[in-house]
């Protein structure tokens, strides 16, 4: 982990027990909106029509009592949505029951439970060995109406408007000043930006994450529109929580996007997000575009093996809405846990859940009853396993940088892990109708005669005189291999 830490801030958190960089590399995250993943009454059933952008009724308890499902899946985190209080009511753009329209810090957003239920998710997280990371912003707060009629002395503890940069909605994308300074919004939902080269501004803010950090016992954070705050208030930001920083910044240029990481312990890899997207939403595209993003990531970025790996979130269309194809969906999971990064799975992707554009894509994952029977399901507990076991066989997996090993118009391999422990990914865009085809797959590091499992179909394969590995491909499906004889007593495939 970098160095931020001041002496004085040091001593006022426990670091003995704070989980580190190291730590959340290893992890794998489920990101959940609270407000749609489980409600206190268990119902499956309750009604919650996406459009309507009103609360559903998902709580701190209801999590608490889906822990297994989530488990189930392989996953040693848990992404929350923000847990402060909220503009409350109907805006223009219905309820914040996403969490991102801020308005009093100090207190929690009621429609999730009490303080009680927060710590008590946290503590039965982590008598699961699980952790809390929870999303934070730290940019601006919310008001319903328009941004003349914001009574700033509703604001906690921003209560003034000389805490905030004069209204002045971004205009200039391409303008970082106006980015930074700029206020995001409308006058439907204003969000009053907070001016944060003010000192004042950043004691507070250091001294509530501190306090919030504590009191839930938090793991880790998510941090919200990251590129909206000049770049040097982070590194003291970052220190002050004690605890990992992902943080969101919404482009995906590397070259704008990595120096983020210079600031900040990790970021979310939107640069990979694009071309990942765009080579397996369709049986055209571009798999050539998704090699050399990985390679510029790579570059670019002070580590690619702690950036936030993800295919959906809630603020993109899920990948379900491009393509039904089941096929597809499985090798964009694939790439999304067996890459470099922590991997990310919005609540709902292991369901096929299929929504488009916010608010379409914040459905409510009791629809689908929990089934851990479903395809994806069962899917992405495979790859959590094997990634968590190639990690406990030797945690050097993590910081081996991954790599294409091959690729072609239609397929990429991909390698992550020294020698001996090495997963092999092979993913296809052609979808469920893709042909049948043998690749014979070299640079994979593994040795001649040596034993193979593919992990997705419990198949053995041996690596041939010259080293190569006889990859059966058909119906566009992602193969994923690992040594067998490091999969004795791991339950894989029945070893
Ligand atoms: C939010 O603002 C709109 C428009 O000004 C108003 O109609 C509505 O009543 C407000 N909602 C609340 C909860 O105050
Ligand atoms: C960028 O935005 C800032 C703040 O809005 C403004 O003062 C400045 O003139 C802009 N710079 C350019 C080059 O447009
Ligand atoms: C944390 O708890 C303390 C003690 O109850 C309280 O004073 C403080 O406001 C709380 N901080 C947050 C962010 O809730
Ligand atoms: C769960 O998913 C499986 C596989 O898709 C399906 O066969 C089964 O009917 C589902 N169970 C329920 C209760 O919907
Ligand atoms: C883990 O992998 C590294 C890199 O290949 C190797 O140097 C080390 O000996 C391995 N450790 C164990 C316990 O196998």
């Amino acid at each position: 982990m970098r160095i931020y830490t001041t002496v004085a801030l040091a001593a006022s958190f426990n670091l003995a027990t704070a989980a580190t960089t190291a730590d959340w590399r290893s992890r794998s995250i489920y990101q959940i909106v609270t407000d749609r993943f489980a409600r206190t009454d268990g119902s499956t059933t309750a009604t919650c029509d996406t459009e309507d952008r009103q609360y559903c009724g998902g709580t701190y308890q209801g999590v608490i009592n889906h822990l297994d499902y989530i488990q189930g899946m392989g996953f040693n985190a848990l992404w929350i949505s923000p847990i402060t209080y909220q503009v409350e009511g109907e805006t223009g753009y219905g309820e914040a029951f996403h969490g991102y329209w801020q308005q009093d810090l100090y207190r929690l957003n009621p429609h999730f439970g009490s303080e009680d239920d927060l710590k008590s998710l946290a503590t039965e997280l982590h008598k699961r060995n699980m952790y809390l990371m929870v999303d934070v912003v730290v940019n601006h707060n919310a008001w319903n109406g328009s941004a003349s009629s914001i009574d700033y002395s509703k604001f906690n503890p921003f209560n003034k408007q000389e805490y905030y940069h004069p209204v002045d909605w971004i205009t200039d994308w391409s303008n970082q000043t106006d980015i930074e300074d700029g206020w995001l919004g409308d006058n439907t939902v204003p969000l009053a930006d907070l001016d944060t080269q003010s000192s004042f501004v950043q004691q507070e803010y250091h001294s509530w994450i501190s306090s919030l950090v504590s009191n839930y016992s938090v793991d880790g954070l998510r941090v919200d529109t990251v590129k909206h705050v000049q770049k040097d208030f982070w590194p003291d930001f970052n220190s002050a929580s004690g605890v990992f920083n992902t943080g969101e910044v919404l482009n995906g240029d590397p070259s704008y996007v990595c120096p983020y990481q210079e600031v900040m312990d990790s970021i979310l890899n939107y640069p990979i997000y694009y071309p990942l997207i765009d080579a397996f939403k369709s049986t055209s595209g571009s798999i050539n575009d998704l090699v050399n993003q990985i390679n510029s990531v790579k570059s670019a970025c002070t580590d690619s093996t702690v950036l936030g790996s993800f295919s959906e979130n809630q603020d993109n269309p899920r990948f379900g809405s491009y393509t039904s194809d089941i096929s597809l969906a499985k090798n964009i999971i694939a790439f999304t846990i067996l890459a470099d990064g922590i991997p990310i799975i919005y609540g709902g992707q292991e369901q096929h859940y299929a929504g488009g554009n916010d608010p379409a894509n914040r459905e409510a994952v009791w629809l689908a009853g929990y089934n851990t029977s479903s395809p994806l399901y069962t899917h992405v507990a495979q790859l959590n396993q094997v990634r968590n076991q190639a990690i406990y066989k030797n945690s050097t997996y993590l910081t081996y940088q991954s790599w294409p090993i091959y690729s072609d118009t239609t397929t990429i391999a991909l390698r992550k892990g020294f020698d001996g422990n090495q997963i092999i990914t092979v993913l296809s865009n052609l979808g469920s109708d893709g042909a049948s085809y043998t690749l014979s797959l070299g640079n994979t590091g593994y040795t001649n005669g040596e034993k193979l499992v593919e992990i997705l179909s419990c198949s053995q394969v041996t690596v041939d005189d010259d080293g190569n590995i006889p990859v059966s491909m058909g119906q566009g499906l992602p193969k994923v291999f690992y040594p067998a004889s490091q999969l004795s007593e791991s339950g894989i495939c029945s070893s």
